[in-house]
């Protein structure tokens, strides 16, 4: 009773303490905020938050229909605030640094740029084309480095901005089937760590969000392309709506966080594989530390647990052919 009233207090303390050491949110009023991948799912979902927030918001996409549409729909959600568009393909370095440079122009200087554009084509690596590899390469790896490069001297020399990538929960954990496209975002988990130090001088913030499953165009032509065995191992973490996950990586990059999580699956995996990342209070570092060493216990259950699905996959082909021999 005595031990389990000294966790309860505990318990009450750290969460005390979390609540008074949460930083408060930067304002986006009147200020410029460019989001590529913005026509659709969450780059869409986090454009119409921003223009919510009054500021001026500027997507970027190749698809000129899709970006009117979702123009329109931006607009409606707006005081009086600029919403510009900008047709481009974001793994064109060239392209997106001078469309970038001609958008502070006209709309003004970008307080906020926030990576979306991306997408998953899944397989077993030996199945993956080379036209896949180099996509998936271009457009998640690439196509969040060069928007990023050609505002950050900007973003320097005015010692503010906010930087957001968006990664994936495979950005931290391999899963089956996604051999190239958790490469790429691993890659993004490195970017951002060297980024934060990079920027952290020039109060030039960065995030990493990491959205689970989540409820987009983009997340149904990904389930084209999946292998059973990927959809048997991700189909626990359920399917999040584009608004939910918008509205956390938001609040997160706003106030500072480095990454950004939704729900327990992510707060999980995140604390699992927090290693030399950023943090934000010595209340989370407490806290992270805490609850390493159980975690891993928890861990190591699922990696059994995935590699028996897998298994079972296994034998249910083999068994298919036999019985077709
Ligand atoms: N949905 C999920 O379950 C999920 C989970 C984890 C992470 N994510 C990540 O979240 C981000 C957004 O995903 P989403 O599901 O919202 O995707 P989505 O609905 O397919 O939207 C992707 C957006 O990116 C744009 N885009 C794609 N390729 C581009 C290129 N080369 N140049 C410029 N724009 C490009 C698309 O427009 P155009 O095609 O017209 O160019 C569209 O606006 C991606 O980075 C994805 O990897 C998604």
């Amino acid at each position: 009773m005595f031990y389990i009233s000294i966790v309860v207090v505990l318990i009450f303390i750290v969460v005390v303490l979390k609540f008074l050491t949460k930083p408060s949110p930067k304002s986006l009023k009147s200020r410029h905020v460019v989001i590529t991948g913005g026509s659709s799912g969450i780059g869409k979902a986090v454009a119409v938050l921003a223009a919510r927030k009054g500021a001026n918001v500027t997507i970027i996409a190749r698809n000129i229909e899709k970006l009117e549409a979702a123009k329109k729909e931006i607009e409606s959600q707006t005081a009086n605030q600029i919403v510009t568009t900008i047709s481009v393909d974001v793994s064109d370095k060239e392209a997106i640094e001078e469309k970038i440079l001609e958008i502070e122009k006209s709309v003004g200087p970008v307080f906020m740029l926030v990576n979306c554009a991306g997408l998953a084509i899944c397989g077993k690596l030996e199945e993956m084309t080379k036209k896949d590899i180099n996509q998936l390469i271009n457009v998640n790896l690439l196509g969040t480095i060069y928007p990023i490069q050609a505002l950050l001297p900007r973003f320097k020399e005015r010692q503010e901005g906010i930087v957001v990538l968006t990664g994936s929960v495979v950005s931290l954990m391999g899963l089956f089937g996604y051999s190239i496209y958790s490469s790429c975002k691993f890659a993004l988990r490195g970017l951002a760590e060297s980024l934060y130090q990079e920027l952290k001088l020039y109060n030039v913030s960065v995030t990493l969000a990491l959205p689970p499953d989540t409820d987009t165009p983009g997340f149904e032509t990904e389930n084209k392309s999946k292998p059973k065995e990927t959809k048997l191992l991700s189909e626990s973490g359920g399917l999040l709506a584009p608004e939910a996950v918008a509205q956390k990586l938001m609040d997160d990059a706003l106030r500072g966080h480095f990454f950004s999580h939704v729900g327990l699956e992510g707060f999980i995996v995140t604390t699992l594989c927090i290693g030399m990342s950023p943090f934000c209070s010595l209340v989370d570092v407490a806290i992270e530390a805490t609850l390493l060493g159980p975690l891993r216990l928890i861990a190591a259950f699922y990696v059994k647990h995935f590699e028996g699905i897998i298994f079972k996959c296994s034998m249910e082909k083999k068994n298919n052919q036999k019985k077709e021999e």
